[in-house]
């Protein structure tokens, strides 16, 4: 795992990179926080140990710019210090420090409290597994390409700009943000309970087909209720289960599968109603052409206050180059057609 030293105390920073190099930790050394702060960008660095005062940018404002970035992964931060006192230690909290390692520093104590930012980092690896379930679940839905990584991020705009609706004040911080970045892959779990002669099937659905498919929500929501019973700490469960359910209801009422009706739909549900459905309309399907984002943003509005609540349009309004960003950032790279495990391939009739 790398490591990053920012510390302008030279002795200090040699003897800090030969216990950590002892460690087997692979080590970065900066000696001025503007140093630190251009290495930390072109290197996946999870663990910083910074001192506290240093030339160009102290450790503070380091910390503040490391939780204040867009990157996916979580850095661990341990701000190294001399000084004493609750009133530094605060501080140091405020900025987003998650630990404090006193000068002169015992290695032993060292040793111990990388142990415990290697935990941290660690809890990451269950990011991975979320994200992999839905790859997993996208898997049996082959033509959706990038749509999981898109409308992750589509996600993500329209609650940073919700943030600034009067609406939303208070609902709406980083933990939710997070979890919703999270969570949100995995809002059609539920389709790996539809048979496969639905599911991919290429021409238009049935009504009883169409019902099929639409149990697609309570397979979900049902499947992350039960993994929320067992383990009931797990937030990020309760918000995949909010959505999974939610996701296809709409403002008005007229959705499925439970008819919730305006603020009755989680605030999660109602976000990803949108990202879900952009991404339908820009990318293309086997039955379909993609739209221009034109095209669907006049589709968006004619549906807010119908299907999608008002405040989450006007997000997308708000965010609209954002959207256009990460549209053209993650294409896909052609169509993929359907595919069915040979036994079960849908008949082409
Ligand atoms: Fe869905
Ligand atoms: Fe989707």
């Amino acid at each position: 795992m790398q490591v990053l030293i920012a510390e302008d105390d030279r002795s200090s920073s040699i003897v800090l990179q030969g216990v950590l190099g002892a460690l087997g930790y692979d080590v970065l050394a900066a000696t001025d926080g503007q140093t630190a702060w251009e290495l930390l960008r072109d290197n996946d660095c999870r663990i910083v140990i910074s001192d506290w005062q240093m030339p160009r940018m102290d450790g503070l404002e380091l910390c503040r710019r490391v939780r204040a970035r867009d990157v996916g992964c979580y850095v661990y931060f341990i701000l190294l210090t001399s000084r004493s006192g609750s009133h530094n230690l605060v501080e140091g909290l405020q900025a987003g420090a998650d630990d404090f390692v006193t000068k002169p520093f015992d290695a032993e104590e060292l040793r111990v409290r990388m142990k415990s930012a290697e935990r941290v980092v660690s809890l990451e690896s269950r990011d991975l597994i979320i994200f992999t379930l839905a790859k997993l679940a996208e898997s049996r839905d082959p033509e959706t390409g990038a749509h999981l990584e898109r409308v992750r991020e589509y996600v993500r705009i329209l609650c940073k700009r919700l943030q600034d609706d009067k609406a939303c004040r208070g609902k709406i911080d980083q933990d939710f943000i997070q979890l919703m970045y999270l969570s949100s892959p995995l809002h059609d779990i539920g389709k790996v309970g539809i048979p496969d002669n639905v599911l991919l099937k290429p021409g238009r659905l049935t009504d009883e087909e169409m019902d099929c498919m639409r149990e697609h929500t309570v397979i979900g929501g049902t499947t992350l209720d039960a993994a929320l019973a067992s383990h009931p700490s797990a937030s990020f469960l309760r918000v995949a289960s909010e959505i999974a359910w939610t996701h296809h209801e709409r403002y008005d009422g007229r959705g499925y599968p439970n008819g919730l009706a305006g603020k009755d739909i989680p605030l999660s549900g109602r976000i990803m109603a949108l990202a879900d459905v952009y991404d339908a309309l820009t990318t293309k399907r086997v039955y379909k052409d993609a739209m221009s984002h034109e095209t669907a943003r006049e589709i968006l509005l004619e549906g807010r206050g119908t299907q999608f609540d008002p405040a989450v349009v006007d997000a997308f309004l708000a965010g609209e180059s954002d959207f256009l960003r990460i549209k053209k950032m993650l294409q896909d790279s052609e169509p993929l057609a359907p595919q069915a495990t040979p036994a079960l391939a849908p008949t082409a009739s």
